[in-house]
């Protein structure tokens, strides 16, 4: 027979394992909540996803925008767009503020918007340690016409 023992763990190892579950479910749902929404039709010339901080951004920050898969949507260091570490689904396809360090704007024009780039992007600055100065999601949502 099964020890008594072996059916508690097993018990307290399935809670565990959903208690995992919900709590990753609850933070994309609030995430997904918490986002504002940016709606589109599909087709149109591009689309701007708004982001601007009031932090002094010295030349030494790093700006990051993300999909809900993680892909670099949009990489910006050391003064300059960095399109080598962009993922290859966005090239071409993206584009920032020429001076976005001294005029504080963020925001990505993505061109081309379809159906499929519908989702969450989160717009993230670091400093040159590496700490997030601010993030902010945006949701994306691209009606067919
Ligand atoms: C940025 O510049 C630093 C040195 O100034 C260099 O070490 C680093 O690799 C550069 N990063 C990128 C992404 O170009
Ligand atoms: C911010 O930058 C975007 C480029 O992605 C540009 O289209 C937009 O006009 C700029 N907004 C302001 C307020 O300068």
């Amino acid at each position: 027979p099964i020890p008594v023992w072996a059916i508690v763990l097993l018990v307290l190892l399935v809670l565990l394992v959903l208690v995992a579950a919900a709590g990753v479910s609850f933070y994309f749902w609030l995430r997904w909540k918490l986002a504002q929404q940016v709606e589109v039709k599909a087709g149109v010339k591009s689309v701007q996803l708004s982001c601007r901080t009031t932090e002094n951004l010295d030349g030494d920050v790093r700006v990051e925008w993300r999909d809900g898969w993680n892909r670099k949507v949009h990489v910006y260091q050391n003064g300059s767009d960095q399109p080598d570490e962009q993922s290859q689904f966005y090239r071409t396809r993206t584009k920032m503020d020429g001076n976005l360090l001294k005029n504080k704007n963020l925001s990505l024009t993505l061109k081309r918007p379809t159906y499929g780039d519908g989702g969450i992007y989160s717009c993230r600055v670091y400093n040159r340690d590496g700490h997030v100065l601010m993030k902010k999601d945006i949701r994306l949502k691209v009606k067919g016409q």
